[in-house]
């Protein structure tokens, strides 16, 4: 039985991580234990005076708060994940030194908050002996084994928001309006706001994009009467044969910060069609804030399976969201390659049977 246990949130912030917090904690010292939180990410486990005690009553407004009261980091020496699925081992000394203060600390579980950088190297900490739980948190909605991440839903209606808005403008004055989101690697983001908010063109990573398709939905709808145009973009879309487009600026760690995309094709669709075209990068901002509902549920029943798993002893595991409700799953399993949008898949053709072009062909 658990008396005191650690958290700690990794990579990129994520609208729920607040949620999730409250949840562990509330649960965990209703059954008596203690709960301490670890700043800035797996840094902090580095350095044993990098955290802080948790108390129920500093839960106090929580639940709707966006980011997370420890802070996080996708940098430093913790680093799991390289590029586009490339994994790499923590070194030995770091692991072990997080180990070593995680014992000192007394602590007796690790819930360690993360997306797939981060959950890798939960499963490293794990593999070197420590006990640790996952909780599946990203926008980008690409981990394996669990049906949905937290922060998702919360990323997708903020890009659905930015849709609406650009539609008036882009209709009062005749443009093409390119909204560029998040998601890494997948365009799960992409895919579910350019069908919630209505886009005529969607791209996403999984489908590389041809300009020729693109143009030719632009001049499908000018010739029954609709001269503006919506097409939302994922950071990780590329042109059939060409590269991901990132900036230079951003490379931490062999790792390239992905954007970008958005200004390329508008330059593009602008010079094919002479059509005025914008683009905007919806960035941060479906980052940031307060989480929406379906999160704030999600991040709750996700705090309180993790409390029970370390109350079972089950390590090792991440607690994901299966057609059966909350249930832990091998953390491994988890990690072991990231979740895109299947091409043939679903959603895409559900666009394409209300004639949203994916750009490909
Ligand atoms: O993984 C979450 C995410 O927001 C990605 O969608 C995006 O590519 C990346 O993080 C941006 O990271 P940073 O915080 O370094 O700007």
């Amino acid at each position: 039985m658990a008396e005191r246990i650690g958290i700690v949130t990794g990579g990129g912030d994520s609208p729920g991580l607040n949620t999730v917090i409250r949840a562990i904690v509330k649960a965990a010292s209703r059954r008596g234990w203690e709960s301490i939180g670890f700043h800035g990410g797996y840094e902090g486990l580095l350095n044993p005076m990098e955290y802080r005690s948790l108390e129920y009553r500093d839960m106090d407004g929580l639940l709707f708060r966006g980011g997370t009261i420890l802070g996080t980091s996708n940098r430093g020496r913790f680093s799991a994940k390289v590029g586009h699925g490339e994994v790499r081992r923590v070194p030995e000394d770091v692991l072990g030194e997080a180990h070593e203060n995680f014992k000192e600390l007394g602590l007796q579980a690790l819930v360690c908050i993360g997306g797939d950088g981060s959950l890798t190297i939960a499963q490293q900490l794990f593999e070197i002996g420590m006990p640790v739980v996952g909780i599946p948190k990203t926008i980008d909605n690409d981990l394996e084994a669990t049906i949905m991440t937290f922060g998702f839903e919360t990323a997708v209606s903020c890009a659905v928001d930015a849709l609406d808005r650009l539609h008036t403008t882009a209709e009062s004055h005749d443009r093409v309006m390119v909204l560029e989101v998040m998601g890494r690697y997948a365009g799960w983001i992409a895919a579910s706001a350019g069908l919630a908010g209505g886009a005529d063109v969607i791209l996403i990573p999984e489908i590389p994009f041809t300009y020729e398709s693109i143009i030719s939905s632009i001049q499908e709808r000018e010739e029954y009467g609709k001269r503006f145009t919506i097409i939302i973009v994922a950071e990780g879309a590329r042109e059939k044969g060409g590269d991901y487009i990132a900036s230079e600026a951003g490379k931490r760690a062999g790792e390239a910060r992905l954007g970008g995309i958005g200004h390329v094709v508008a330059g593009e669709v602008q010079k094919r069609t002479g059509k005025e075209t914008r683009a905007v990068v919806l960035g941060h901002l479906q980052r940031g804030g307060a989480p929406t509902a379906w999160d704030r549920h999600l991040c709750t029943r996700f705090g309180v399976s993790a409390v029970e798993e370390i109350a079972k002893g089950n390590f090792g595991v991440m607690v994901a969201l299966t057609p059966s409700g909350i249930a832990p799953v091998e953390l491994v399993d988890a990690v072991d390659s990231i979740r895109t949008v299947p091409p043939e898949g679903e959603i895409v053709r559900v666009g394409r049977a209300l004639g949203i072009s994916f750009g490909g062909g």
